[in-house]
């Protein structure tokens, strides 16, 4: 089963992924770079053009490809923050074993996400809300990637080294 790391923006989740599949010798599938090059268009240009609502389809329909092929069993993929905003999105990750829900502070997922200044983020929720929106967004999915996920990992003081290492050892044992 293909091991998938779920989260806040700006937690890790890309660097992890990437070490924990060179560690692992599997491919890494990051899925916003994997939608963006299906679609030849950055996020920000496709929530421009079908809406968030529509992003979150393509979501889906990309999760559901991922997880249904065969040759996919030894993967790692690290999921975008907003994937389980969407329901079935949440149940097809809740029927997978190696789900991790990577989380830190806010604060911390802020310092790293908010760069660029308004307007130039290439997050466009982060360009479309306040500190204190986002702050409310990352509280109200607590629960949601803990419904998706199998495992919470407390990454505020280990690093993406340590964090690729940890989730390793944790899928060896198993
Ligand atoms: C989003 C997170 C982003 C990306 C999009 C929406 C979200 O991925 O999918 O901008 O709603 O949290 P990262 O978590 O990789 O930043």
């Amino acid at each position: 089963m293909p091991i998938i790391l779920t989260g806040f923006m700006g937690v890790g989740k890309t660097t992890v992924g990437c070490i924990l599949a060179n560690k692992l010798g599997v491919p890494f599938v990051d899925m916003d770079l994997y939608i963006e090059t299906c679609r030849g268009q950055t996020i920000a240009e496709i929530f421009e053009q079908i809406g968030e609502s529509g992003f979150r389809l393509l979501e889906f329909q990309i999760l559901t490809e991922l997880l249904e092929a065969e040759e996919n069993a030894a993967l790692v993929i690290s999921t975008g923050g907003g994937i389980v905003e969407t329901a079935e999105c949440r149940q097809l990750l809740a029927q997978h074993e190696k789900v991790f829900y990577l989380q830190d502070t806010f604060e911390t997922s802020w310092q790293r996400i908010n760069r660029g200044g308004p307007g130039n983020n290439d997050r466009p929720l982060v360009n479309a809300n306040s500190k204190s929106q986002m702050a409310a967004k990352y509280e109200r999915r607590i629960p949601l990637y803990e419904e998706a996920s199998n495992y919470l990992l407390d990454v505020r003081q280990t690093d993406a080294h340590e964090t690729a290492e940890v989730i390793r050892k944790m899928c060896e044992t198993e």
